[in-house]
């Protein structure tokens, strides 16, 4: 026999990409191209439906004439970007950040926590996430070999029958320690909260905070949403010397400047975190997109004398009020953002057709799959089920919800309302 032939099949997928399981990205593209609507209003997921502000774009268009931008940039980053980053976020840090070494450059939000796990965990350690969590989470902590425990956010009792804060959805802050154990290095948060639309208070950060404190965890505190808060925004790492030491925050400029297709994100912290952090990431892709980083530096130089923050904010609560007027008139109860462009709305009252007919991978899930999968193929529109942003064990929790991304033109949220009202037929008082 030769010495290959004992070898295991060399073309089986690792474990870590052959998931059996259909992710929600391609059931959702699958129904919205086989509905009898056409086309589908996409409110799932959350892309922006319209292009980044002029001042952005032409700095990424003049970007493109210079020799330099189009090279490889530094792996920490392109000088001007990350000192456009110290300088935008030291007010709200309430100190005055280092360019060169408080803050790194990543391909993408989502690529910095990669890089962030890959820096501190080692195969065995334990990282603490909450449940919805953002997708990319897992992955990202399995990859360097972590094991995730699992917290979950819960809903208010009465989320089916009155439209409430996102502020109401809560942690079992005893759940939460006894989660904690030798094993556990860091613990993830996100605020603004992706489904959620959560800003979390200042006392609920302080709690986490001194949890972190006492069992000497790293915080990983992931506040790509940071421009758009709709009550008052804390950042964890400005609560004490002691947490500023032991948190990264993960920001992106693709959320802030909507453009995500240009994968420039960044993580602050203090310099014994960051620098292992870009460690990870000069060998994971050495450096990060050379021109949309230099246009991502003019852009925060920018925006604040151009009114841009204050703008962003207003028009996406505008947006986000405009939508969800839809489910004020149907008498769907929803969760109201403090934060983001998310909004889960609870359709527990939808009756589903008893005999609908579901296909077998969507009549396995829970009820969220087959809410989305009815309202892509009675009305057009598309919605993400957030159960896939829950371990199994804890995704009847918010099995009646959808999220709705709002980040849309408004006659694309108006085509989705009028369409939502078709919806009224299924409704049960
Ligand atoms: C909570 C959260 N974190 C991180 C990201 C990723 O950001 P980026 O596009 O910069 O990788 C997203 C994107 O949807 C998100 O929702």
């Amino acid at each position: 026999m030769s010495a290959t032939a004992a070898r295991p099949d060399p073309f089986r997928p690792a474990k870590r990409v052959a998931g059996q399981r259909q992710d929600v990205w391609s059931i959702v593209n699958e129904a919205a191209a086989a509905s009898p609507v056409q086309p589908i209003v996409n409110m799932g997921q959350g892309f922006f439906g319209y292009n980044p502000p002029q001042f952005a774009l032409d700095a990424a268009k003049a970007a493109l004439d210079r020799v330099d931008c189009n090279q490889y940039a530094p792996t920490k980053g392109r000088p001007r970007l990350k000192k456009a980053i110290a300088d935008a976020y030291s007010s709200s840090f309430g100190r005055t950040l280092n360019p060169d070494t408080e803050v790194a450059i990543t391909t993408g939000a989502n690529e910095g926590m990669l890089c962030a796990f890959m820096g501190f965990i080692e195969p065995g350690d334990e990282v603490i996430i909450f449940e919805p969590f953002f997708d990319q989470y897992i992955s990202n902590i399995q990859m360097p070999g972590g094991t995730i425990r699992y917290v979950p956010l819960y809903p208010p009792k009465d989320g089916a029958t009155r439209t409430s804060s996102a502020s109401e959805w809560t942690i079992d802050f005893e759940e939460l320690e006894r989660t904690i154990n030798p094993k556990t290095k860091m613990i993830v948060l996100n605020t603004p909260h992706n489904p959620v639309g959560k800003v979390f208070s200042r006392d609920e950060l302080e709690r986490i905070g001194e949890l972190c404190v006492k069992h000497n965890l790293i915080i990983l505190s992931d506040e790509v949403y940071d421009p758009l808060y709709y009550v008052p925004f804390t950042r964890i790492a400005t609560l004490s010397p002691e947490l500023w030491e032991r948190t990264l925050t993960v920001g992106s400029a693709g959320k802030a400047f909507y453009a995500t297709g240009w994968r420039v994100g960044y993580l602050i912290g203090p310099e014994h975190l960051i620098k292992y952090v870009a460690a990870a990431h000069t060998r994971i892709c050495y450096s990060s997109v050379s021109p949309l980083q230099e246009a991502a530096a003019v852009a925060f130089e920018q925006a604040d004398k151009l009114g841009f923050w204050d703008q962003s904010r207003t028009e996406m609560k505008q947006k986000m009020e405009r939508f969800c007027e839809v489910f004020d008139e149907l008498n769907i109860p929803y969760s109201d953002p403090e934060g983001g462009y998310f909004v889960l709305a609870n359709l527990s009252s939808v009756k589903l057709p008893e005999d609908y007919p579901f296909p077998p991978h969507v009549a396995a899930r829970p009820r969220d799959f087959k809410l989305s999968w009815f309202l892509i193929h009675e009305v057009g529109v598309a919605a993400v089920p957030p159960t896939e942003f829950y371990t199994d064990a804890n995704a009847h929790i918010a099995e009646d919800y959808l999220r709705f991304a709002v980040c849309k033109t408004d006659d694309v949220l108006e085509t989705a309302k009028e369409r939502l009202r078709g919806l009224k037929k299924y409704i049960s008082k």
